[in-house]
């Protein structure tokens, strides 16, 4: 194992109590970026996988979203892993430590999420992740990305140093141009968003596309499928309540994990 993994490890590792912090209160960043995952993902995805899933919990979203989806998150910091293990449990959902090479995944995913983790991936590292992006995406495959913009990047250098990164590299559109070519995937969209300040984040989807494909208008599919999320929303909510979320805290990790009316 390098230095630099060794580090990054430590770091994230070191990490785990503001990721719990933002499971229990919400963090408008992630919720952003579920707009983007929502909108983007191809229908019915039969595998999903998470790049640097952290403790795991929009993994156990997108299990609920997608019921007969396989998700696999993936995280180089074991303690992140182990805490996922711990608080989401259930039988499609899959936790797997380690970082994202040729090799480390047997399968291909229909969709492949990056939340903030592109950015913390050293240039010099970028070409071998990207042929086992290549790898796992499958012919039908979306790649959805967040990152803070070089604006925020810079902001964050300037006045809050303390918030950079082990490793926190700049993304801009030619990046992601790059990353695309790598992966042989269009770009299908780069698009700035305002999560605390303006264009502060981006999001990027990539994927294959092969041809003409005809938009499909459902004859009253939109009507019925507002009905059965509205139907669905009352019986089992995509996102807990705060009470509910801090429970599972607070039931599946002690509640020294996230005591409730932390300073964290
Ligand atoms: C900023 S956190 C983002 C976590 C989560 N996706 C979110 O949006 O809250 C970055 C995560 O990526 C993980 N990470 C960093 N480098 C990685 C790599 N090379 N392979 C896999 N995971 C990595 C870290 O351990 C950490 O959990």
């Amino acid at each position: 194992m390098n230095q630099s993994i060794k580090h990054i490890q430590t770091y994230y590792d070191s990490h785990i109590a503001g990721k719990i912090k933002g499971f229990v209160e919400g963090n408008k960043r992630v919720e952003r970026a579920w707009k983007t995952i929502e909108q983007w993902t191809p229908n019915n995805p039969q595998r999903i996988l998470e790049v640097g899933c952290g403790i795991g919990d929009i993994c156990w979203r997108m299990t609920r979203k997608w019921p007969n989806s396989v998700v696999v998150g993936l995280d180089v910091s074991p303690k992140s892993i182990e805490v996922a293990k711990k608080l989401f449990t259930c039988p499609q959902l899959h936790f797997v430590e380690g970082q994202l090479s040729k090799n480390t995944l047997s399968s291909q995913f229909d969709l492949i999420i990056l939340m903030d983790v592109y950015e913390h991936i050293a240039v010099e590292d970028r070409a071998k992740l990207h042929e086992a992006l290549k790898e796992v995406c499958s012919d039908c495959g979306r790649i959805i990305l967040s990152f803070p913009t070089p604006r925020k990047q810079l902001n964050l250098r300037q006045y809050y140093p303390a918030q950079i990164q082990p490793i926190d590299e700049d993304i801009n559109f030619s990046t992601i141009v790059n990353l695309a070519s790598d992966i042989q995937t269009e770009v299908f969209l780069y698009q700035e968003v305002d999560v605390w300040h303006e264009g502060d984040y981006a999001h990027a989807v990539l994927g294959k596309r092969e041809g003409l494909v005809t938009v499909a208008y459902p004859a009253n599919g939109g009507v019925k499928r507002r009905i059965c999320k509205f139907l669905q929303s009352k019986t089992q909510p995509l996102v807990p309540s705060r009470r509910q979320r801090l429970a599972l805290v607070h039931e599946r990790l002690g509640s020294e994990a996230y005591p409730n009316k932390s300073n964290i």
